[in-house]
Order: C-alpha cells, then structure tokens, then sequence
C-alpha cells in the first residue's frame, strides 16, 4: 500500500467523526472517502464540511462491503466499539478505534481475537500519548532521570464533568459501565506508558455524590424553570452544538458514579492512585511519578513540568522547571487537544500506508478497560480489591 493515498471510512462521523478534518486531505496522504452514521443529518453536514463525494450511508455494513475503503474509524459512542471494530476487522480492513476500546473486558478480548484471525491491525486512540506532557515525562522517566518508578499519583479534575458527561448517554452505565473507563482509561493509560507496566490489582471507592436526582429524564436545559439560576445548566452552550447533551443533569436514569478514588499496584511492585471528580470548578490533569532518586510533576495549567531530586534535607522547591512552552507550539490550538489529534491521525495513515506495527497497540487499550472495568466492581463490592485478568 505504499505510495498510495489511503482512502478512510467512519463510522460515527460527527463528534469525534470530526476526526476527518486530519484525514480527508485531497493533496495529501490520506481522504475521508465513506462515512456511516445513524444520523441522516450528520452525514448531510459531513457533506458540506467534509467531503461532498464522499459515500454516505445509514447501514455501516454497505460501507464495509466497499473494496474502494482501505481503513476504517471507529468513532461511535463507547457501547457501538466492539461491534464496528469487530465487523471492519472481519471485513479485511485495519481500524482505527477510538477510546474506550469497548465496554466490557470480554468485549476487548473479542476484539483482540478478531484483529488476530483476520490479520489485520487495531489500533486505539489514545491521543494523549501525543501531548507535549506526556512525552517529556516518559522521556525524563526513561532517562533515569528519577530512578526507579515506585508511586505514581494522578488527579483528574474534570470541570467539565457536567458539560459533557451527566447531560447525555455518558451518564448511564449501560452505555459506559464507568467514567473510570469512558474518561480515566486515558489517565490509566498514560500510566501504563510512561512507566512501561501494566496494573495487575485495582481497588476504588466512589459514588454518585453531586449529579442523579429526581427530575424528570426527559427534562432538557431549554425547558427547565430553574435555567437561570442552576450552576450545570448548558442550554446555551449545547443546544445548539448538541442537541442530545442538553437533558438535565438531576435527572432520575442518572446513575454513574460521579467521584471515584482507585488505588492500583502494576507490575514492578509500583503504587499507584488515581482519582477522578466530575464536579470540580477547573478542568485539568496531575500526575506524579516518583522514583527512587527524585520525582517529576505536571502542571497543566503553566504548562510545565517540575522535577525534585533526592539529595541530602528537604527541596522545598523543585530543583529543575521545565516550561513546556516551547516545545509545545500547538497547545494553544483551540481544536484538536493540544495538537494531539492530529499526531495520531498521522500516525494511524502511516501505519497502513507503510505497514508498521499499531503506534497504540490493542493491548494497552484493553489493559486500560481492564483497570475500569475491575475497579467500577470494585466499587460496587465495597472496595475489595481484584486482580486484572488474563487475556481470555
Ligand atoms: N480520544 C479523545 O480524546 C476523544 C474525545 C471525544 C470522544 N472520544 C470518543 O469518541 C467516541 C464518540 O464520542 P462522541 O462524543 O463523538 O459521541 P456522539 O454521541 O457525538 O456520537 C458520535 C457519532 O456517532 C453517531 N452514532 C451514534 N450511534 C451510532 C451507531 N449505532 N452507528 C453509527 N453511528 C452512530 C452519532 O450520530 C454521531 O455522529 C466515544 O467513544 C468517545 O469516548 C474520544
């Protein structure tokens, strides 16, 4: 396939569909050049955004059956995962899946299986492997910079918990089984690749401690009594963009946790913790790695990274600040998650086009669920702690 301008099909083509904007590109390597979705009006709007020749169709199995579709995207929402991926991997194309890889770990299993038997390659979108952040801090680990990783400590403070998570289908388990999986498996993730290990026992507590209620389900911000004085109504910022992440975040069927503290142990013997807050004021991510000759921290709000090293007394102050400002010129992209977006879109082309092994491997994707899935059972089993289980 080198050499050649790799045609792509989407399944689920608005929201993070809106991936095409880094793969349709007549000039370039790759087109945007079928897209299924449920939506008759999102594939209209793909038309006029995307691409107007592209092949549009309610049944994704008419653009799988295409033989002119080289590579597919999986970009439903997290329950739909496994069926696309499984269906376009059988159907003989490589897939791009985005995160979540599935809701269950079964169903991850099935998709490992599947990408096996038909030999093709599955690869899962973990774009915050491609941010400024988490490259320098898996550099400074793999350096040897803080010796060996013994703690890792992360904090998600998910400000806008509301905004995109209790106001549509994520708040429901039946169409996420956690947030641990749905927003913290990226979290987990970057763990697992900055310190190279895999969690092997997970433990949680956690509860719907702020969102849920009593008002009706089908009860939108547009048409509550309360819209001017409700800190989480959203109707002016989403009834337009999203028609279908404007229900009242108070609403009965509400029944995913809200607050989640995990404790894990990886392999290596490392601790490590790992919370999530969907009613916090501020929207950022924290994350400690410490080893045994210093430690390293984030902060992404002054974008920068802070290291202490281990010497004699007490460094109240870190020895050394890394402004990330330089070399990470994308941030201030307002679309894209800081320039992330894009690094994996080219990535996944220039695995087909050039046959390399998946830059996100299905395996970290799975190991990622894993870690959710069994920490959400966790939570429901009052806090005793699970091993992760064996590939099945
Ligand atoms: N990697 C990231 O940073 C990132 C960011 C946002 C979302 N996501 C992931 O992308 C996925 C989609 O999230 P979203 O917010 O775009 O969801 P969404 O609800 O906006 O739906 C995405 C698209 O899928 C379509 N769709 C829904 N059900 C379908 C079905 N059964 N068959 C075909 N099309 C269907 C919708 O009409 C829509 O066009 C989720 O799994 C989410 O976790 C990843």
């Amino acid at each position: 396939m080198k050499d050649t301008q790799l045609r792509i099909g989407i399944i689920g083509i608005n929201g993070r569909g809106r991936l095409s904007r880094y793969w349709h590109d007549p000039d370039g390597k790759s087109i945007v050049a079928a897209a299924a979705d449920i939506s008759q009006y999102n594939l209209d709007q793909f038309r006029q955004y995307g691409n107007a020749d592209a092949f549009c169709t309610l049944d994704y199995h008419e653009l799988l059956a295409r033989d002119d579709i080289d590579a597919v995207a999986v970009t439903t929402p997290d329950k739909f995962h496994e069926e696309h991926a499984i269906a376009a991997l059988q159907a003989g194309k490589p897939v791009y899946c985005d995160k979540p890889m599935a809701i269950t770990i079964d169903g991850c299993d099935r998709m490992l299986a599947a990408a096996r038997d038909a030999h093709r390659k599955l690869m899962i979108g973990f774009n915050m492997r491609y941010m400024t952040f988490v490259r320098k801090m898996k550099e400074l680990v793999e350096s040897g910079e803080i010796g060996q990783i013994k703690a890792v400590w992360i904090r998600h403070f998910v400000g806008m918990g509301t905004l995109y998570y209790f106001h549509g289908w994520h708040a429901l388990r039946a169409n996420c089984t956690s947030l641990l999986l749905q927003k913290g498996c990226h979290d987990i993730d970057v763990m697992h690749f900055v310190t190279g290990r895999y969690t092997r026992r997970v433990a949680a507590f956690g509860g719907l401690d702020y969102f849920g209620g009593d008002k009706p389900n089908d009860l939108k911000c547009e048409n509550c009594e309360l819209t001017a004085t409700c800190p989480d109504d959203v109707h002016d910022l989403m009834s337009a963009k999203k028609p279908d992440r404007q229900y009242c975040a108070f609403r009965k069927e509400v029944d995913i946790p809200d607050n989640y503290v995990t404790i894990m142990e990886l392999d290596g013997g490392i601790k490590a913790t790992y919370n999530e807050c969907h009613f916090t004021p501020d929207y950022h991510r924290n994350y400690v790695f410490i080893g045994t000759k210093g430690r390293i921290e984030n902060n992404e709000l002054e974008n920068k990274i802070w290291i202490w090293r281990r010497r004699d007394g007490q460094n109240r102050q870190p020895d050394v600040t890394i402004d990330l400002g330089e070399l990470d010129k994308n941030r201030l992209e307002e679309v894209g998650h800081g320039g992330s977006d894009a690094g994996i879109c080219a990535d996944f082309v220039d695995m087909v086009l050039e046959d390399r092994d998946p830059p996100v491997p299905a395996l970290a994707g799975r190991m990622s669920v894993a870690v959710g899935c069994m920490a959400q059972k966790s939570l429901d089993n009052g806090g005793a702690p699970y091993d992760i289980p064996a590939i099945g």
